[in-house]
């Protein structure tokens, strides 16, 4: 390899943070292979598919990025031992969830997949390979790396001629606009001692990235900065969402006090929209990780600090079944009630830690029946997310009965109520005087998201009540 040259990439793990960064770069390094190798049979399949094009994973653009790359410099393959062994860089973009048994459960991040990724790379390697830390990893994670690679090239028998070098090169995009976020990053870091790989490593972002946004740290650094940012996004939202209570209980607007706190320059307007709670794979994740940490340090007082911030989001996720069930005269046993949206977030078909799962399981437990819609998500997921099938309601400890409509319109025949868990565009169309006459009266709205048409569904005759908002003027 020629100095700051790469030709091949191989990328462990093609999933929602693997395949839309590698589409991008294969989409701005035309002059570069790269190869996206997963152990998920299926999820390469997919990604391969033509015809009807079924990919894994929805993602607004990223479809089009794909098919003008793919077979072409992009390629999606089980065969790691080969994109492994023809790598000059290597990524591994596997998942680290939280550890669900043994030491640090609950806490500590799984690092299995890490470590198995590691160690395929340094059986089959050959020369020199820089290896990327593109997971998001509790730091000095990259030393493990390290030893595993470095071990396998001080062997006698090393005939591959094997040397490593490893990088942190967290990755920021948001699930949703994961394409605008690649294509615009707000900067690019890299943490690392080997100026060559570093050098490497920059001039390929450099084929879109302008160059004051790349910015170099040592390694630690840069692994503690990726979990420093999540948690810091995640602590304005639970800052945000205990301000909605206190919004709903004095006559406050959460929407107003929101705008007004924001426009503070040195606070900033992004990421202070109240909600049923924060979801997604990394959030939570990410502070349990940190908080790990900090017991680890013995800094036991900095990791109180941030448990308050999950303590909230669990809160926040807790209080809105209560809310439904004051509201519909403390009793919602066998009535029907709809759940418009699925996903943690709009724009996305993941569910990960989804506020919708505890949310609907809390209502399943005071003998809901939900009909649940949601554009994207798949019905299967539901049905595993809420960890119980449909055929098996009656067998279980569950009071409450669910089914998946394939419409508002099917979701709101017969409801009582309708829950607005994810803010998709089309919740804000919704021709509320139209639906309400399909429902039982009287009929509520409970907009956790802010997000539709206020003053038409009140026209409609609905009773509305929204986070951060007081119900009733009178009230106050
Ligand atoms: P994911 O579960 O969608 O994808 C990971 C993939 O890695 C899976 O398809 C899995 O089969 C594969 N894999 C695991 N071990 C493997 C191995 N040994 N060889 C080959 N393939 C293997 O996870 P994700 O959401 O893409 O997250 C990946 C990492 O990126 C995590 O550390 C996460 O914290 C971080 N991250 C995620 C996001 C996001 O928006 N999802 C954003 C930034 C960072
Ligand atoms: C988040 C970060 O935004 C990314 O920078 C990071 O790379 C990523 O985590 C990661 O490491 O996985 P993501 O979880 O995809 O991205 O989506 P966000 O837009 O951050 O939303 C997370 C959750 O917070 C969602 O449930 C969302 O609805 C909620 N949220 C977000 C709010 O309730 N209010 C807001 O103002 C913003």
């Amino acid at each position: 390899m020629k100095k700051g040259e790469i030709k091949k990439i191989c990328c462990i793990g093609a999933g929602y943070v693997g395949t839309p960064t590698m589409s991008i770069f294969a989409y701005y390094c035309p002059h570069v292979d790269i190869v996206v190798v997963d152990i998920n049979k299926s999820r390469i399949e997919a990604w391969n598919s033509t015809e009807p094009i079924d990919f894994p994973i929805f993602e607004p653009g990223l479809e089009n990025i794909i098919l003008s790359c793919r077979n072409k410099n992009l390629f999606f393959t089980t065969d790691i031992e080969k994109s492994i062994s023809e790598a000059d860089m290597i990524f591994i973009s596997v998942n680290t969830p939280t550890k669900k048994r043994g030491i640090g459960a609950g806490k500590a991040s799984d690092l299995k997949w890490v470590e198995a990724s590691a160690r395929q790379i340094a059986e089959y390697a050959r020369g020199y390979t820089i290896v990327v830390e593109k997971s998001t990893l509790p730091v000095r994670t990259a030393k493990t790396i390290e030893k595993i690679l470095f071990d396998s090239q001080n062997k006698e028998n090393n005939k591959k001629n094997k040397t490593f070098s490893v990088l942190s090169n967290p990755e920021f995009l948001a699930e949703g606009s994961a394409v605008d976020d690649l294509q615009n990053p707000d900067r690019v870091l890299i943490g690392g001692n080997d100026e060559f790989a570093i050098e490497a490593l920059s001039n390929l972002y450099k084929n879109w990235v302008a160059n004051e946004k790349i910015i170099r740290t040592n390694i630690w650094s840069s692994e503690l900065s990726k979990l420093t940012a999540n948690a810091f996004l995640a602590q304005r939202i639970s800052s945000i969402n205990s301000i909605s209570a206190i919004c709903e209980a004095t006559g406050a607007d959460i929407k107003q006090v929101a705008n007004a706190v924001g426009l503070d320059s040195r606070i900033g307007q992004e990421f202070l929209r109240a909600g049923p709670g924060f979801g997604g794979s990394c959030f939570q994740k990410d502070i349990l990780n940190l908080i790990y940490l900090c017991n680890f340090y013995k800094l036991y007082d900095v990791a109180n600090y941030w448990e308050g911030v999950i303590e909230i989001n669990n809160w926040q996720k807790s209080r809105i079944p209560r809310i439904i069930v004051n509201n519909l005269f403390g009793n919602i046993s066998g009535k029907k009630i709809g759940i418009l949206g699925f996903a943690f977030k709009a724009n996305t078909n993941d569910t990960r830690e989804s506020p919708s799962i505890n949310i609907c399981k809390d209502l399943l437990e005071e003998g809901a029946n939900l009909s649940i819609y949601d554009p994207k998500v798949e019905h299967f997921k539901i049905e595993e997310d809420l960890g119980i099938r449909k055929k098996d309601l009656n067998n279980n400890d569950y009071y409450g009965n669910y089914q998946i409509c394939k419409s508002i319109l099917d979701v709101a025949l017969g409801s009582d109520a309708l829950v607005i868990l994810t803010e998709w565009e089309e919740f804000s169309d919704i021709l509320w005087e139209e639906l309400i006459l399909k429902m039982r009266k009287p009929a509520w709205i409970f907009d956790t998201r802010i997000c539709i048409d206020f003053n038409r569904a009140k026209e409609a005759g609905f009773n509305i009540w929204q986070i951060g908002k007081i119900q009733n003027k009178n009230d106050i």
